[in-house]
């Protein structure tokens, strides 16, 4: 039996820079012409009736690259602000979006901004944009570990009572269904301490597409393979029984 449409899509937005040094450009070019693929990619979803699209913007090993690298992208939510809250008040994309990640590295104007945009669309009844910012699977379980470990040492959770399900409580988005498809653009095949727990049962899909080159018809075929998979959760598939 075929897959539907999938509720819950995650992307590793890849290869910007790739995209913008194949043209003789400079890596943050790529970074612009990702940022705007990100709205049409949205759009598409949001018309494909996906209820979840959580994406990588950065992620907690991204502070490592260059100081002018991290600048021009902690710069870009100031520079694209205008642009960016009208489309988020655009009645015909009503998207609701919510951020995961570390706060405390972030700086006052982007968290700000991140607040008003969280507050202002909290009731959009749209698609979910999860933005994973300043984003690791890594430090979101190990702040889950010590968010459960308080309660267990303040006698407000029994150590018996801890479950798989009491650890998704305490990840940074405990409402959002797991993962259904999990895309990576540019070729690698690796997931970089991206959404380790939610990603448990995703189907994977690679391409060697670069980003700011991933059109809505890639998003498409990408769509149109996870339909062909056979997902089995460790049981038999139906044709088998
Ligand atoms: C993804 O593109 C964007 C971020 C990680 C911020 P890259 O910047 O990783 O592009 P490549 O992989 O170097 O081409
Ligand atoms: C993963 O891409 C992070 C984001 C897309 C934000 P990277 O480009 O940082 O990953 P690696 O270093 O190739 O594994
Ligand atoms: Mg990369």
């Amino acid at each position: 039996m075929n897959n539907t449409t999938p509720k819950h899509v995650a992307i590793i937005l890849d290869g910007n820079g790739r995209w913008a040094t194949k043209r003789g450009l400079p890596r943050s070019m790529g970074h612009q012409k990702g940022a705007t693929n990100l709205k049409k990619i949205v759009q598409t979803a949001h018309e494909e009736g996906i209820e979840v699209m959580s994406v990588f913007a950065f992620s907690t090993e991204n502070w490592r690259r260059p100081q002018d690298e991290v600048d021009f992208l902690m710069g870009l939510p100031k520079a694209r602000e205008q642009e960016i809250l009208d489309a988020l008040e655009n009645p015909e994309l009503p998207i609701r979006v919510v951020f995961s990640g570390r706060r405390d590295r972030i700086n006052p104007y982007n968290r700000a901004l991140m607040e008003k945009i969280e507050h202002d669309t909290a009731h959009h009844p749209g698609l979910i944009l999860n933005i994973c910012l300043d984003y690791g699977a890594q430090d979101e379980l190990a702040q889950a570990a010590k968010a459960i470990a308080l309660k267990v040492a303040s006698n407000d959770l029994n150590v018996d009572d801890i479950t798989p399900q009491t650890l998704s409580e305490h990840l940074y988005q405990p409402i959002l269904p797991p993962v259904d498809l999990l895309i990576r653009t540019s070729g690698e095949q690796r997931i970089s301490n991206f959404l380790l727990w939610q990603s448990a049962y995703a189907e994977f899909y690679f391409t060697k597409t670069h980003w700011p080159a991933f059109t809505p018809k890639k998003f498409k075929e990408a769509l149109t393979a996870y339909g062909s998979r056979t997902r089995r959760f460790g049981k038999v598939s139906h044709d088998e029984k």
